[in-house]
């Protein structure tokens, strides 16, 4: 599906600059709304619409009337209890100062933890394959404002659009302390997100051996995944996989042992 970039009803005059710049950065087309209520857009467009507002950018896919929107979701409030027990910092090891790749960049909630933790000497890089979504959360990462605590850790995540395994091809072995996967989940999740607008848009991609051989070759201390607890992806590519009682989702973990490299 193709995505258009368009404006509010009433567009100010920097929204149609801002509208002008997506549509130059993403090499997509900028339509004129022309008062057109979304879901009429996305007919007479028959594309996804990307939606310039004052402050924001809103993503809507062909079909949906909600959008999907950059915000720091669950890092909010995750980054407000002690982050060395956060149970994904604490399963992949993080620690202040080191280099974390998140392949699978989402909404960021994720990276967003990562980055806190590592702090200013710290490096986090997130690659997302959906080149609009990636986009959206890149934007939002560098402008959104409103959790002052967070700023920090937003501006210093790089966002890159690309295939996870084909990132990893560009990197030296031993480059990147932890190296973190969260496909999308192959079973019906029930609970409402910021993500939903996104479920039948964003990249369904599984886990292959391919992308796990690169992760270890790249990874220096551990490569996690996180997956849903019915999922056998763990015991299929090697993962250690911690329980966590009652939670739809567990984490795994490969530690990477120097001498396995040699
Ligand atoms: C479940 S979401 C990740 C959520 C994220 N951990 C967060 O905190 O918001 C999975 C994301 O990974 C992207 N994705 C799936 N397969 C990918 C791949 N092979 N390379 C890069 N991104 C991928 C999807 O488009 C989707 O946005």
């Amino acid at each position: 599906m193709k995505t258009i970039v368009t404006t509010a009803y009433r567009p100010t005059s920097s929204a149609l600059a801002w509208a002008n710049r997506v549509s130059a950065e993403l090499e997509i087309l900028q339509v004129p709304r022309n008062k057109r209520s979304i879901d009429r857009m996305q007919e007479d467009e028959q594309a996804d619409l990307l939606v310039c507002l004052k402050e924001r950018l809103e993503f809507y896919p062909m079909g949906k009337t909600e959008p999907f929107f950059f915000h720091p979701n669950s890092a909010a409030f995750r980054t407000k209890r002690p982050l060395e027990q956060d149970p994904l910092i604490e399963v992949a090891g993080l620690v202040p100062g080191d280099s974390f790749l998140d392949c699978t960049l989402g909404l960021a909630s994720d990276s967003i933890v990562a980055s806190q933790r590592v702090g200013q000497r710290g490096r986090v890089v997130g690659c997302e394959s959906h080149p609009v979504l990636a986009y959206v959360v890149a934007q939002g990462l560098q402008q959104y404002s409103n959790m002052p605590h967070l700023e920090e850790a937003m501006r210093r995540i790089e966002v890159v659009s690309c295939q996870a395994v084909s990132f990893l091809q560009t990197l030296p072995a031993d480059s990147i302390d932890v190296i973190y996967m969260d496909p999308m989940f192959t079973e019906e999740i029930t609970e409402a997100s910021n993500f939903t607008p996104l479920r039948g848009t964003a990249d369904r991609g599984q886990l292959t051996v391919q992308w796990v051989a690169e992760a270890k070759r790249v990874a220096r201390k551990t490569v996690v995944l996180k997956a849903h607890f019915r999922s056998q992806d763990f015991e299929r590519f090697g993962f250690i996989r911690r329980m966590r009682p009652n939670t739809k989702f567990h984490y795994g973990v490969i530690s990477i042992e120097p001498e396995s490299k040699q």
